[in-house]
Order: C-alpha cells, then sequence, then structure tokens
C-alpha cells in the first residue's frame, strides 16, 4: 500500500522547503508519508486541487498566491484560520477540505522558545496586510502585545485586516506614506511579498527603530537579506528571519494531520547548516 500523499501548493513553489521538513518530521515520528509540490498560478488553485484530491491526496500546505482562496473552498474552518481569514493547511474530509491555519502559532513558538521573546506589551508594527499578515496578526494578539500598528502599500487592505481583526483599541491602520512620522516600535514584522515576488526592496525610515527594536521578516533565504540589512544597518536588537517559522507551521500543520507534534530543532539546525554552507560555497 502506497503512503498517504501531501503537498504544499502555491506559485512559485519549486524552492520551497516544506518537502524536506515534513519527510524529516515523518522520520522523526515514524510515520510513512510522501510530500510533494505542486507549482499552481492563481488561476489553477482549484483544478490542482482536485487533481491532487483524485490522485490521493489528505492534506496540503498552502502558500503565495493561494492562502485566502483556500479559506474559501473549506466546508469548515477551525476557530484560528476563521480569525486569520486565510487558510495554510487543509485535510480532506469525506465530501471535501478543511481548513487550519498554523502560521500565526509558528512565528509566536519561534519568536518566543527559540529566540526567547517577550511579546507582552510591545509596540508592533506590522508591514503587509496579505496572506501572510492576516495569518500572523491574531496570533500576536493572542501572545498579548500592547499594539499593532498595520501598514501596507493598498491601504483598504490594511483597513480592512484591522477592522476584521476587531480590537479598535489596539489595532491601528496606517498609511505607507506616514511612516516617517509614526514613531518607532519594539517590533517590526516584514510580511510583505516584495523580496520574494518582484526582487524589490522596502524604502523605510531608520526613525522606525526604537532602542532594542527585534526586527523580523517572514521570509527566509536570499528573500529576508535586504529587509534585514536595512534592520541591521538602522540598529536593530536581533534581526531573525522566517526559518523558523516555517519549520514551527511545519510542526503545528503535521499536529493538525498526524497528531504528534515533531520536534523543530534538529530540522532547522540542518536548514541552518546547509544555508551557511551555501553561502561559503556562493
Ligand atoms: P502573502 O500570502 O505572502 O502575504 P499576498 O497575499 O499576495 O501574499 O500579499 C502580499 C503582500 O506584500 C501585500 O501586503 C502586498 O501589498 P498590496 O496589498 O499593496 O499588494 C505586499 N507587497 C507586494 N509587493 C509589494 C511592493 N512592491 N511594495 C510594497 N508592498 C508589496
Amino acid at each position: 500500500m502506497s503512503s498517504p500523499r501531501y503537498a504544499v501548493i502555491g506559485h512559485p513553489v519549486s524552492h520551497s522547503l516544506s518537502p524536506l521538513i515534513h519527510a524529516r518530521f515523518g522520520k522523526q515520528a515514524g510515520i510513512a508519508l510522501e510530500y510533494g509540490a505542486i507549482d499552481a498560478p492563481r488561476e489553477n488553485f482549484d483544478a490542482a486541487l482536485a487533481a491532487f484530491a483524485a490522485e490521493g491526496g489528505v492534506g496540503a500546505n498552502v502558500t503565495l498566491p493561494h492562502k485566502q482562496r483556500a479559506a474559501g473552498i473549506c466546508g469548515h474552518l477551525t476557530e484560528r484560520a476563521r480569525r486569520a481569514g486565510v487558510v495554510n493547511t487543509l485535510v480532506r474530509t469525506a465530501t471535501g477540505w478543511d481548513g487550519d491555519n498554523t502560521d500565526g502559532v509558528g512565528l509566536v513558538r519561534d519568536l518566543t522558545s527559540r529566540h526567547g521573546q517577550d511579546l507582552r506589551g510591545r509596540k508592533v508594527l506590522l508591514l503587509g496586510a496579505g496572506g501572510a499578515a492576516q495569518g500572523v496578526a491574531p496570533a500576536l494578539l493572542d501572545a498579548g502585545i500592547a499594539d499593532l500598528f498595520i501598514v501596507n502599500r493598498t491601504d483598504t487592505r490594511s483597513d480592512a485586516l484591522a477592522d476584521a481583526l476587531g480590537e479598535p483599541r489596539r489595532v491601528h491602520p496606517r498609511y505607507f506614506n506616514d511612516l516617517g512620522a509614526i514613531g518607532s516600535f519594539d517590533l517590526i514584522i516584514n510580511a510583505t511579498s516584495i523580496a520574494r515576488t518582484s526582487r524589490g526592496e522596502l524604502v523605510l525610515p531608520g526613525s522606525l527603530i526604537a532602542p532594542r527594536c527585534d526586527v523580523v521578516d517572514l521570509g527566509y533565504g536570499e528573500a529576508a537579506i535586504p529587509f534585514l540589512s536595512w534592520a541591521r544597518a538602522s540598529g536593530a536588537d536581533h534581526v531573525i528571519d522566517g526559518l523558523g517559522m516555517l519549520v514551527e507551521q511545519a510542526a503545528e500543520s503535521f499536529l493538525v494531520w498526524h497528531g504528534v507534534r515533531p520536534d523543530g530543532d534538529a530540522v532547522y539546525d540542518e536548514l541552518r547548516a546547509r544555508e551557511s554552507s551555501m553561502a561559503t560555497a556562493g
């Protein structure tokens, strides 16, 4: 009998580390599984998912640009997926798919457990209002941050995200053009896709960085370099890329599918070592 099939669906997806991470987790837990990558442009998501289901797919991770659409096709959403409004984890049911979102838990676990951060009482700037930002915002609020300022290139989206979060005392949408006059922050999180999709760079004022400010980019590898370089040059205390979050959201998806929470540290260390050896080689 063949192993149960899982996959990550996105575009682009060829460089995704999720197949490797889930293979390692399966080995660690003694669970046989197949986990592949399905490249599907925006308009092909439904067809790609239907083909995957027809081939016996039982679970999928969903990444850019499909997280919102994925929420729309689900029969049932977990509470955290409903609050986020976007889905990164699909579970096959008798009639279709159920949806969950593990991005927020993954980020908070990485920041608190791996990087020893205390999120309580912090003044946070979230850059972006797309699928990644929507996924992490509720978990940041649950972790006890004091204020969440949301800034996005398209301000209707930051307004919509702030409205959806339903906490007007703690959540404040602001205009991109006002970043120079918005004050400084303890924690800044880049949840835009600019470096991944257009190899572009955000141009931001250094005045955003408060003393002891920590800066996070939800991307990893080359995509995280420009933003984290800006943060370092502007005096950030710690800079953190999205590799740990990637591993922890995968661990949480693994728990959803298999009922076992794998330990992310070994695979995190392996991926970090691979990254360093590639940088040395390159
Ligand atoms: P993801 O799932 O990674 O969040 P997404 O839902 O497509 O992907 O959202 C991408 C985010 O990056 C959005 O906040 C987007 O801003 P817009 O809502 O204005 O499109 C942001 N983004 C992408 N390219 C950008 C750029 N060149 N400058 C600023 N923000 C950008």
